[in-house]
């Protein structure tokens, strides 16, 4: 097992090699979108080479972790044509017997896609998830707000004939079969999987810029404080500028990257080491 809160450089798929079972609590990353920048690497790999490609992280992504396992991945369109690559994984990976969870949208406000001339703005990427059944930890209403209506409003559901039922007393104290938390707790509604963050402008670290494709700070927060408990583990196998590193400091989680570029792995460095100054700064 590597040291916490380090970076190693290195192909994630070689690296995690050499890792025991179930030794991370969270995976969050998100891998080259085929070949859509090149790192300075060469990478090139699109379609379901890039599929192949990345099926054989993510399973070892789900070896060495015992929660969460989540990628944002992103296709490309190219003269009207979506690769649908996110899906061909999500497909593989399904009949391979990996446990999917239905994947939440990273709903990237500010900087969108233009989505073409014919076609709708591209305002998501898809987060492909996993897990080896139910969560060993999960604070699903970590990110949630405070809900609308008065004690969650009326509860009722929908029984097998479609028929619209109100919740008896005891349900609606011990929450509904098969719904969440949410019930039990009035205050703070789950926040659903549409995952809203704000990106590019002055958001983040500057540190982050001098990656190609960094994800925002809003993103990491979210998937941390929901997904690895406090003092878990989160490893970023693609970490690019720290990322993951950086938010994963901040919220008292331990954490671990990889990145084949000698660069990168500097990069997060410094944008940990920037972290801890600024916690240092506030504590
Ligand atoms: C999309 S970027 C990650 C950005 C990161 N989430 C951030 O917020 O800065 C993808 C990263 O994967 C790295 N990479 C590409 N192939 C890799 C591999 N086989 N193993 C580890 N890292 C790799 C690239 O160097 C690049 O920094």
């Amino acid at each position: 097992m590597p040291p916490e809160n380090t970076i190693i450089c290195g192909d994630c798929l070689e690296v995690l090699k050499d890792w025991p079972d179930n030794c991370v609590d969270l995976v969050l990353c998100s891998p080259p979108y085929e070949d859509a920048r090149t790192y300075g690497i060469d990478f090139n790999l699109k379609g379901q080479e890039w599929v192949d490609w990345a099926f054989v992280r993510f399973v070892e992504c789900i070896r060495v972790c015992k929660g969460l396992v989540a990628w944002v991945v992103e296709g490309k369109t190219k003269k009207y044509r979506w690769s649908a690559t996110p899906a061909l994984l999500m497909a593989d990976l399904h009949r391979a017997g990996v446990y999917l969870r239905k994947p939440p949208a990273y709903y990237r406000i500010g900087i969108p896609g233009s989505g073409g001339p014919d076609w709708l703005r591209n305002d998501y990427e898809f987060i492909v998830c996993a897990t080896k059944g139910k969560l060993p930890w999960s604070d699903n209403l970590a990110m949630g707000e405070p809900c609308k209506w008065k004690e969650c409003g009326e509860m009722s559901y929908r029984d097998k004939d479609g028929r619209r039922k109100n919740a008896s007393e005891s349900e609606r104290r011990s929450g509904l079969k098969g719904h969440t938390v949410a019930y039990q707790n009035p205050k703070i509604a789950n926040p659903g999987n549409i995952i809203k963050c704000r990106v590019g402008g002055n958001n983040d670290s500057r540190l982050s810029f001098e990656n190609e494709a960094p994800f925002a700070e809003s993103l990491a927060e979210f998937i941390i404080r929901s997904f690895c408990p406090i003092d878990g583990v989160t490893l970023d196998p693609f970490i690019g500028s720290g990322t993951t590193a950086a938010v994963a400091e901040r919220f008292g989680r331990r954490w671990i990257g990889i990145d084949i570029r000698e660069s990168q792995v500097e990069l997060s460095r410094k944008r940990s080491e920037e972290e801890k100054s600024k916690m240092a700064l506030f504590s």
